[in-house]
């Protein structure tokens, strides 16, 4: 993405921000796995927002004073041994080219400048990106670095800025929907490759390695989630990751999955009979889900909410559950559908902020609706991802196979 892109997302937040502040943002580093091995660096989505900038330990400043913007990004100074093992790292003029940030200082800098910042009497706040989760979890960086600076500078007043940059992350520019449509193209492409290559008697990670191939192939380096290659009963787990079983003719499989691309994400489900053709109770079923997914999707318009949304879903579903003879009375409808009816779809798959107020113009949610009936070993789900636009609804993901007679056509290759 272009540099004026994190310009912009930093003027968004800066705007936002009380004067006499400092914004201080951490990239973050790779955890650790095992012995000495790591796991794949990912940078924390709100400084590569802000940023653009992908690489461990750096930390972004934006100091706001008189309403004007003071930006400094720190790297790691280039260590000409240490790149002899693990490669080269960013350059300062790299690091200006790629986030429009023109003070590009190095890392060991930074607790020095920020002492001079803090002692010189201009800040009084400090914004950090203080993401709540468990109360049991571990504490982050962030949280550790607000406790230093608590301590020894009892005067600054530690704010959490995370609330901020997940409402301006909720709204997607156009720049943001291209690298989600380029995501959920090759995970489309990706769909694709599945229906073609399944037949019974497969291993559900064999079939599921077509997927892997293709990302691969079309220069992806991560998966927005664990991929879930569920046939038969297994689909009627919502989470089930073992991805281990034989594929059984006659039976469907369940594929949630998505390509990320430049850390944006795509979030597909499809499901399909293993060997082709839907029997009369599965295609049944699935028109059942489809046409859920169908007329929700249409209700994805500015100013309703997704409170309403859901709501909604779990009337239709409700009301397929009595129509396919799986319960009597719709409050039942939990035992054969148990989720929500979708999420907010971005730098994260299960994206920041607010779910349930009001859609609003360039956000972008999952339209999910599912039935599982486990005593018939039929899980079905149609996961779709849903542009808001003042035009109505845009479904990102409308060439990716959908209906009984397409799934069927493309899989007898007609
Ligand atoms: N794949 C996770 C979800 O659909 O929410
Ligand atoms: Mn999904
Ligand atoms: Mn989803």
């Amino acid at each position: 993405m272009k540099k004026e892109v994190f310009i912009k997302n930093r003027d968004n937040l800066a705007n936002l921000l009380e004067n006499n502040s400092l914004v201080i943002l951490f990239a973050g580093e790779a955890f650790f796995k095992s012995a000495d091995e790591k796991y794949k660096f990912t940078p924390n989505r709100n400084f590569y927002y802000l940023t653009g900038v992908n690489e461990e330990h750096h930390i972004l400043v934006m100091q706001k004073q008189n309403d004007e913007l003071f930006e400094t990004l720190y790297v790691l100074r280039p260590d000409e041994i240490q790149e002899k093992w693990t490669g080269k790292t960013i350059r300062d003029y790299e690091a200006r080219e790629i986030s429009g940030i023109e003070d590009i200082k190095y890392l060991d800098n930074f607790y020095a400048d920020l002492n001079n910042l803090l002692i010189s009497g201009d800040i009084k706040n400090v914004y950090l990106d203080l993401e709540r989760r468990g109360f049991d979890e571990e504490l982050r960086y962030p949280q550790s670095f607000a406790k230093k600076l608590k301590k020894k500078y009892a005067d600054i007043i530690v704010k959490n800025v995370y609330n901020e940059i997940a409402n301006l992350r909720k709204i997607k520019s156009k720049e943001e929907i291209e690298e989600m449509q380029k995501a959920i193209d090759i995970t489309t492409k990706g769909v694709e490759v599945l229906m073609k290559n399944c037949k019974p008697g497969m291993k559900e990670y064999e079939l599921e390695a077509y997927f892997d191939f293709t990302l691969k192939q079309s220069g992806v380096t991560d998966f927005a989630f664990n991929t879930i290659a569920a046939s038969g009963k297994n689909a009627t787990v919502l989470h089930y990751v073992d991805n281990n079983s034989e594929l059984k003719d006659g039976e469907l499989i369940l594929f949630d999955l998505g390509a990320q691309f430049n850390y944006y994400n795509g979030d597909i489900s499809r499901t399909f009979p293993i060997n082709g053709k839907f029997t009369a109770r599965q295609k049944e079923v699935y028109e059942e889900v489809l046409k859920v997914n169908e007329e929700i999707s249409k209700m994805l318009v500015v100013g309703v909410t997704f409170r309403e949304i859901n709501d909604k879903a779990n009337d239709l579903i409700a009301e397929a559950c009595i129509r396919l003879g799986l319960i009597d009375d719709k409050k039942d409808f939990r035992k054969y559908y148990f989720h929500s009816i979708g999420h907010s779809l971005g730098l994260d798959t299960h994206d920041v902020g607010e779910r349930w107020g009001e859609l609003k113009e360039g956000m972008v949610f999952t339209v999910e609706p599912g039935i599982y009936i486990e005593e018939e070993r039929i899980g079905i789900r149609i996961e779709d991802d849903v542009l808001i636009t003042k035009d109505g609804p845009v479904v990102l993901t409308k060439d990716c196979i959908k209906t009984v007679d397409e799934i069927e056509n493309f899989m007898a290759n007609i």
